[in-house]
């Protein structure tokens, strides 16, 4: 079965293509073993279904499952719910979305991971057509208590209950983690909203750019630059580079970078290449990690252009493929 990731795949996915079909959208987050997927394309044939997951163990085990399966209208996808829904969906594309036992993320240094939030909840309203469902269940009240409370905030979105949750979901099939608060002793909260027609927020439009190439002279030798490497972390507003570490190849450095970015977190490699002239080289991204050519990735390139060629002052910048204000 091919892999299919959401940074591999075309922003916004064209999922009439990858499917073969066009049909009505539904998506199901952090599938944890599938069985809910399952359900749900038996229960709705004439639907494609997306299952996204970020465990790749999880992703393993479903695509083996489905190939041994006869659906043909399922597709499971690497990739967090904040990177897919602001840039593989379109507005108003997804009919129903499921969210089944979230993690938790109770540390408040980890709250941002957190799905149940105000910015994901935007940009998952912003994608969900009129009239479409939004099911979310948490055996944690306090995870309840919280996704009620933004849930209610959300002038998009009509409670389908007469209470905040409901205590039980008939017809549900029960997934893994369900099964274990069950078994466990502990309640289960079960939400269901329905979309209406109010206009849902703008998103910011998160460009990607051609790649960054930046070709300089330096009389330094490549042993040299690496020598002088530290790891360094840049904060930039709401973009975070970290510089990880260099690796020599042949005529080549290769260097680990992580970006965090609001809709996307990338670890990629920046390959540092001697050209045939002598003295000259050309700072590029390295295939690894199938990096996206974001505003970060273009503020990574400019880091370490500035670093490197600030290692000697008779360095000459010849080449400078960068958005303008990556400096
Ligand atoms: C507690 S498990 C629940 C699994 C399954 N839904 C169930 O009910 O048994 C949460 C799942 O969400 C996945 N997950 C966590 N954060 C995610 C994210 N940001 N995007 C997509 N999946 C995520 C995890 O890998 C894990 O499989």
């Amino acid at each position: 079965m091919q892999k299919l990731s959401s940074l591999t795949l075309p922003w916004p996915t064209n999922w009439a293509t990858l499917f073969g079909t066009d049909r009505p959208l539904i998506l199901e987050i952090g599938f944890g073993r599938g069985q809910f997927l399952f359900h749900l394309a038996q229960q709705h044939p004439d639907h494609n279904l997306v299952g996204l997951e970020v465990s790749n163990r999880c992703l393993t085990h479903v695509e083996n499952a489905l190939e041994r399966m006869e659906f043909e209208n399922v597709r499971v996808i690497h990739g967090t719910a904040e990177t897919a829904l602001h840039h593989m969906f379109q507005p108003a594309t997804l009919t129903q979305v499921h969210i089944n036992f979230p993690d938790p993320w109770f540390k408040t240094k980890h709250g941002h991971r957190r799905l149940m939030q105000r910015d994901t909840l935007d940009t998952l309203v912003n994608r969900l057509a009129p009239g479409a469902l939004l099911y979310l269940a948490t055996d944690i009240i306090e995870y309840a208590e919280m996704s009620s409370e933004i849930l209610q905030a959300t002038p998009q979105l009509e409670n389908l209950l007469d209470a905040p949750w409901a205590g039980s979901m008939p017809g549900r099939v029960t997934t893994k983690y369900e099964m274990k608060a069950i078994r466990e002793g502990r309640s289960c909260y079960y939400f269901a909203y329905r979309r209406n027609d109010r206009p849902a927020l703008p998103l910011p439009v998160i460009k990607e750019w051609d790649m960054p190439h930046i070709v300089f002279s330096s009389p330094l030798m490549l042993p040299e630059m690496l020598s002088r490497f530290q790891p360094s972390d840049s904060v930039d507003g709401e973009t975070r580079v970290s510089l990880i570490a260099g690796y020599q190849g042949e005529d080549t450095l290769l260097f680990e970078v992580f970006i965090k970015e609001p809709t996307i977190e990338q670890r990629i490699g920046f390959l540092l290449l001697a050209r045939d002239q002598p003295h000259q080289y050309t700072l590029q991204l390295s295939s690894l990690g199938h990096p996206r050519s974001t505003a970060g990735v273009h503020k990574a390139a400019s880091l370490l252009g500035d670093w490197l060629i600030g290692l000697h002052p008779d360095s000459q910048v010849l080449i400078n493929k960068l958005r303008e204000d990556s400096d």
